[in-house]
Formats: structure tokens, sequence, C-alpha cells
């Protein structure tokens, strides 16, 4: 894992996009993999801003979401279709065809589970997955006991998850129980993962997930099994990292 701590999550996000649009400019089917959340939310403005004032084309790029809230549907204001219509997609040139989020109001979910995975295969796999992190170690809806081999299906939300993401609803009882999500292992089966934390109240995770031992109890730990993992923190969320300034050295000396 490539741990880089910086100053504010803007300057993460400035970085992340850099990465994101030099690979969208060089390739001719990018694939990427999309996350929702207050976290992303600066990365996906720097995209914004890549595309009105330096010409970022997405109109080639296909896109999977991590995950959907069950029982929302895509114009209710709190889903994640709402969310990626709102922070990305209707400021971009993304064709709408080739946005995938699974959807929350599916009468078959397995079936539309198996179809999200089927689809990630034919465009090829994910090229670049965006990741935020839960509070307690979760990334998707993956929550502590998933199985670090799974693939996208139903999940069951944390009392907690269900808290943290009450500030987004009018009313805290309105938060769905169950989510659709990429699994573990789909989000390991992307070529390159970008994770993005800020705040104190993301430094436990973080600490586990970089420093932590791989287990099922932590599911971002699993992120420890792939290659190619660039973890950008702001300095709150790198707070409880032992090994911090030896990352800070690394960074500072990139060979
Ligand atoms: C969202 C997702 C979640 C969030 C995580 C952090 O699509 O999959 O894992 O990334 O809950 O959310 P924020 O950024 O709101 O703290």
């Amino acid at each position: 894992m490539e741990i880089i701590i910086l100053p504010s999550l803007r300057d993460a996000a400035v970085l992340g996009a850099r990465r994101i649009a030099s690979h969208v400019r060089s390739h001719a089917r990018p694939v990427l993999g999309l996350a929702t959340g207050s976290t992303v939310i600066p990365l996906y403005d720097e995209l914004i801003r890549l595309h009105r004032e330096e010409g970022l084309d997405f109109s080639h790029v296909t896109t999977f979401n991590l995950d959907e809230y069950v029982g929302l549907s895509a114009d209710h204001a709190q889903s994640y279709h709402a969310f990626m219509r709102d922070r990305l997609f209707s400021h971009v040139n993304i064709a709408a065809e080739r946005i995938h989020i699974p959807d929350g109001m599916t009468g078959d979910i397995p079936a539309c589970c198996e179809a999200f995975e089927s689809a990630i295969r034919e465009a090829g796999g994910i090229d670049i997955q965006i990741l935020g992190i839960g509070s307690d170690g979760h990334i998707g809806f993956n929550e502590p006991g998933s199985s670090l081999a799974s693939r996208t299906r139903i999940k069951t939300l944390t009392r907690r998850t269900r808290n943290d993401n009450a500030r987004f609803f009018a009313d805290p009882a309105e938060v769905p129980h169950h989510v659709i999500t990429m699994g573990v292992g789909t989000i390991l089966d992307a070529r390159e993962v970008l994770l993005f934390a800020a705040g104190e109240s993301k430094a436990d995770a973080i600490a586990a997930t970089v420093e932590g031992p791989v287990t099922a109890s932590v599911p971002a730990s699993a992120l420890q099994l792939h290659r190619t993992v660039k973890v950008f923190v702001d300095e709150p969320a790198a707070s409880r990292l032992e090994r911090a300034e030896y990352y800070r050295w690394v960074y500072d000396n990139k060979p």
C-alpha cells in the first residue's frame, strides 16, 4: 500500500483526480469504480473542474458504483443514484448507457447482483476503483464480518453505519436496513484502488486497515492483499498510524 498523508482532503482530491484524468486520457475504454459519501465529494468537484476547464472527456468512460440502498428508487433524494447524478454525472459527459449502479428497487436481488457482476466482466473489469471507508472499516457496504471473497450481494447495515448515515435523512428511522454492494472480492479484482479518508472519526479504521491484521472484522484490511492501492489521508485520519513518519519519508523520497 502507498500511504499518502496530505494537509487536507482537497489536496487528496486533486491528486486522485489527476490520476483518474491521466488514465481516462490515455485509455480507449476506461472503466471506473465509483463511491458515494462525503469524502469523495471534493474528488468529484475536481473531476468536474477538469472537465469544464481542461477539457477532460468522459464520453468513452464506463462506470460501476459500489452500492445502493435497497428500497430507495433512483429519484429518492438520498439514493446513491441521486447522489451520483447531483454530484458528478449531470456535470460531465458520461454516456447514460455506460453508467451502472445496483438497482435498489429490483424485484430479484440475486439476479440483479449477478447481472452487475457480469456487466463488470463484460466491460473488461474495473481499472481504477475509488473507495471511502466506514468508521467501522467497511468498504462499499461490506460491513465487519463480510467474506473477503464476497461478490455483489445484499448486506444488512450495522447500527453504527445506519447512525453514521442518518445525517443525510430527515428522520433517522428512514435509513434503509439493507443495501446491494459489490463484494470485497469484487473490489479486490479492480486493477488499482484509490482509498480516501478524512477526519479523526476514520483514524482507527485507517490504522486497522493499513497496520492491523488482514481480517474480515475490518473488511478494508483485505486491501493489504492488493498490489496497487493508494491510501490518501488527511492528518486527522492518519493520526493513529504508527509508521506515519515512514510513509511521509517514502512519499518524499520516491524513487
Ligand atoms: C459509499 C460507500 C461507503 C462510504 C463510506 C464512507 O458508496 O461505499 O463505503 O465510502 O461509508 O462514507 P463517508 O465518505 O460519507 O464518510
